[in-house]
């Protein structure tokens, strides 16, 4: 069990270009929290900031190895992105931001003695967590390899060019990286294109033995990923294989409920006991409508949340007694819903109380 995931104030003590429309940013991690934020490669933290008036927060993977001895995140410019916009243009060198402590699932546990192969697919962005798991595993683990297939428009909009260079210099034999560019013509025509199924399939055709093959990793843009995903699955990889980082957020599910006039939800409502920092809030939430997360929320609980789409996981908690149903799950791993995990932005009560506990993560 850990405790349920806070946020900090957390000075920026670095501010790099990655490219002319990617920034990252470090931290500065006082006495006393580090290890409220030590991490595990291919983990993420929630930013949160005033914008315009609005509390808008947003999860970004953490780009450094967990050796690397700083905490840092990469932010990508989106079109019409607030948050990526105002990290881009406005954060610089000493400014003070609001920073969840770490989470997210997107790693397997190292095992200095494993002899693993691993191969990822990474689009754009989507490369962020690969350098914190690329970092970590080839230096803990010294016999295992990795593949990495990143795809991009051009060389120049390549994140991490440098850094990317770097390593497989550092781990020649144990690395093996292959650009895709899909507005620029390679030299080699297979690296031509979007990764999409056809391309997918044939990398896979041509460089690796997915048999040999530990674990997969995809983290990218969504038809990219779909395709990579069904493209191993057509080959007979086991799901438990395969680790999936979605990060671009769906928008919030609509409610199907009408509300009053007042926005407030009409019907009948569940008593939802709210466990937070040990401390128990009665909530009512009503069957249809507002999720558990935002019925909470309302009564001004100090909930942990991103998304709100049902992506990053962070409002994770563990259904205690009663049964929700969720609308959307692109987070949580089949285990996690077997073992009675829920993601309570997308939860609404099935029965007429639950418990939900924050606190068991
Ligand atoms: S807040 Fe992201 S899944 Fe619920």
């Amino acid at each position: 069990m850990s405790a349920a995931p806070q946020f900090h104030s957390l000075k920026v003590i670095d501010v790099r270009k990655e490219t002319d429309e990617a920034t990252s940013l470090a931290f500065e991690v006082p006495c006393g929290l580090g290890e409220a934020y030590t991490y595990s490669q291919g983990q993420y933290l929630t930013l949160r900031a005033d914008i315009g008036g609005e509390d808008l927060r947003r999860p970004y993977s953490i780009c450094s190895g967990v050796d690397d001895a700083e905490l840092r995140v990469a932010v990508k410019r989106l079109p019409g992105g607030r948050f990526s916009n105002f990290v881009n243009d406005d954060v610089t060198t000493g400014d003070m931001v609001d920073v969840m402590t770490p989470l997210g699932n997107f790693y397997v546990p190292v095992d200095a003695d494993a002899e693993r192969n691993y191969v990822g697919f990474a689009g754009g962005s989507g490369i962020t967590p690969f350098m914190s798991i690329i970092k970590t595993v080839l230096r803990h683990e010294p016999k295992s390899t990795f593949t990495l297939f990143y795809g991009n428009r051009t060389i120049s909009s390549v994140m991490f060019r440098e850094a990317l260079g770097e390593l497989k210099d550092r781990y020649m034999g144990r690395l093996r990286l292959f650009h895709v560019l899909s507005d620029e013509v390679p030299e080699t025509e297979l690296f031509a294109g979007l990764l999409n199924a056809e391309k997918i399939s044939e990398l896979l055709d041509s460089l690796v033995d997915v048999a040999a093959t530990d674990h997969f990793f995809i983290c990218g843009p969504g038809p990219m990923m779909e395709a990579a995903d069904a493209e191993l699955k057509s080959r007979g990889v086991d799901a438990k294989r395969i680790k999936l980082e979605v990060f671009g957020t769906p928008a919030p599910h609509a409610s199907a409920q009408p509300k009053a006039a007042n926005g407030k939800d009409t019907g009948p409502a569940a008593k939802v006991g709210v466990i937070l920092n040990g401390v128990r809030t009665d909530v009512a939430v009503p069957f249809e409508g507002t999720s558990v997360l935002d019925a909470a929320l309302e009564r001004n609980l100090d909930l942990p949340f991103a998304c709100k789409g049902g992506v990053c996981c962070t409002c994770k908690a563990k259904l205690v007694e009663g049964e929700v149903r969720m609308d959307i799950n692109y987070g949580l791993e089949p285990e996690e819903v077997e073992a009675g995990y829920i993601l309570t932005c997308q939860s609404h009560p099935v029965t007429d109380t639950l418990i939900v506990d924050y606190d068991d993560r």
